[in-house]
């Protein structure tokens, strides 16, 4: 039997992001298109890429050719006239899906009442889905509301707000009924999407067990990471002042806050039991769990934010705080693999000794254990004790830490070795999850010790992996200014 042929559009984003692993897992050939294939990059090997901008008719003949299902997961919001874009997008898609004989088109839309006056991104999300449905390809339309997971847009809002602001100003739309859905219920029912049997245009309502509103939204979550926080009713604020206000306190741009501001307006809840009967295998579970895993999914995906293909993500991600530092080297891949394996135990990786020294005793002060040279002999295993670090993953290329110290939030450091020719680069990053307004203030404190320690230990590594190559010291010392850029960037 040949493998159902999927394709999946905007393959950089969120939910294609979550969305193709699960597909290979199910035996799918999965081809992806995006815009910008070289962020796909090495994330997702196991699949077929092709450059492809729905407003480009032309480049959606080469990427649909041969498919049996195609995700239709992208928007234009963050652009100047997005209902627009999103209209011809549509109608690209619509009609190239046609003329290749695509069986079915899967799209994700947004739930929302219509008789309700909806916003601004909700009636673009219809209007595609109308448009759609109005080809000759079989749809299936699945509305969500909030999905909560990191790295999704809506849920990154409720994060940022409620771990910076200990005291919120609250608007009406905190009052609006929201179903959020998990992560992982949301891949299934996409997932589940491809293999229905055929019955004409469908539209399906999906949610959580648990209809909130925005406000229990962030009090749960709050409760979740341990953190006390209060709202303050106030009786006006319009959503372009609230959109200001989230671009000031979060990394959100104002472009894709108010849309998504507007949208809160609007009650968000499954009308129907479509979803119970054409997918009686899922059941989806409640806003706590799926918080929670959403927490979890944030360290997991440290793993595919710091793959040797991705660019530099400067100042943060999906809630957390970098330091990114890339310091080319003379030295070959394989030593500099030693090198970055062979650290602590002694003070000669750590560059500054005296400012790890006042940073124990801050450590002692706060009742943490201090800062403790130690450092079992032998290669480093999971789980294993290097000073006051422990190893959470650990390969010939990479060596991933977790930080034990006493600091409001938590702390990875991380190494990746990208074979160069010649030589390597050695790609040196500092997580940092900041818990509530006190860890970004740390963050923001720490910063002026933090950048030379980090540069340095960067340096120092990449210099010593030269030394042990009998190398000429000098090519990681000379690129000290251009550490946290890219090789090619760095070797101009
Ligand atoms: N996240 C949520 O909470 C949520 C909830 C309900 C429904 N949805 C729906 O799920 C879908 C995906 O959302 P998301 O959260 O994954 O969004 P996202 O992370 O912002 O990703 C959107 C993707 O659209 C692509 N794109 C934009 N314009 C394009 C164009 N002209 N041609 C080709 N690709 C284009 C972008 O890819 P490149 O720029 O790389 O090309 C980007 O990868 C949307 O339909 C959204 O309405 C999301």
């Amino acid at each position: 039997m040949t493998r159902k042929s999927v394709l999946v559009t905007g393959a950089t984003g969120y939910i294609a992001s979550r969305l193709i692993p699960a597909l290979i897992g199910e035996g799918l050939a999965v081809r992806v298109t995006s815009r910008h294939p070289e962020r796909v990059g090495r994330r997702h090997p196991a699949t077929s890429t092709v450059t492809s901008d729905l407003l480009d008719p032309d480049s959606l003949r080469p990427a649909l050719a041969g498919v049996d299902v195609a995700y239709y997961l992208v928007h234009s919001m963050g652009g100047s006239d997005f209902e627009a874009s999103d209209r011809d997008a549509a109608r690209n898609f619509a009609a190239a899906a046609a003329d290749a004989g695509v069986a079915r088109i899967v799209y994700l839309g947004g739930l929302g009442r219509d008789d309700d006056r909806l916003s601004s991104h909700l009636r673009s999300r219809r209007e595609v889905g109308r448009i759609l449905a109005e080809g000759t390809v079989e749809v299936v339309e699945l509305r969500a509301a909030i999905v909560i997971g990191s790295g999704s847009i809506a849920f990154e809002m409720v994060r940022y707000l409620t771990e910076r602001l200990p005291v919120m100003i609250a608007p009406r739309w905190l009052e609006t009924r929201i179903q959020p859905i998990g992560e992982d219920d949301l891949v299934r029912y996409l997932v589940g999407a491809a293999t229905l049997e055929p019955g004409g245009n469908r539209i399906v309502g999906i949610g959580g067990k648990d209809v909130l509103t925005y406000r229990q939204m962030i009090l749960g979550y709050a409760r979740l990471r341990g953190l006390r926080r209060a709202i303050v009713g106030v009786p006006v604020l319009t959503p372009s002042l609230s959109s200001h206000w989230v671009k000031l306190v979060t990394p959100m741009p104002f472009s894709v806050a108010k849309p998504l501001i507007d949208g809160l307006r609007n009650e968000v809840v499954v009308t129907d039991d479509a979803a119970a009967r054409l997918f009686p295998g899922i059941e989806p579970c409640g806003y706590s769990t799926a918080v929670t895993a959403a927490l979890k999914g944030q360290i997991r995906y440290l793993d595919a934010a710091s793959a040797p293909g991705e660019a530099a993500v400067p100042g943060s991600l999906e809630g957390m705080l970098i330091d990114r530092q890339w310091v080319p080297s003379a030295a070959d891949a394989t030593r500099m693999g030693e090198v970055i394996h062979a650290i602590g135990g002694d003070d000669r990786w750590y560059p500054l000794r005296l400012a790890w020294w006042v940073r124990a005793r801050l450590d002692d002060v706060f009742g943490g254990t201090g800062l403790k040279w130690c450092r079992e002999p032998g290669p480093l295993t999971k789980g294993a004790r290097v000073d006051w670090w422990t190893v959470e993953a650990t390969e010939p290329d990479r060596l991933l830490l977790k930080a034990e110290l006493k600091v409001p939030g938590e702390a990875w450091l991380e190494w990746r070795v990208v074979p160069l020719e010649p030589g390597c680069e050695l790609r040196q990053t500092a997580y940092y999850r900041p818990k509530g307004l006190i860890g970004h203030l740390y963050w923001l404190l720490m910063w002026p010790f933090h950048v030379p320690i980090f540069r340095l230990m960067a340096i120092r590594l990449a210099q010593r992996a030269e030394l042990e190559s009998g190398e000429p010291l000098g090519r990681a010392r000379l690129r000290f200014w251009n550490a946290g850029r890219s090789a090619a960037e760095a070797l101009e």
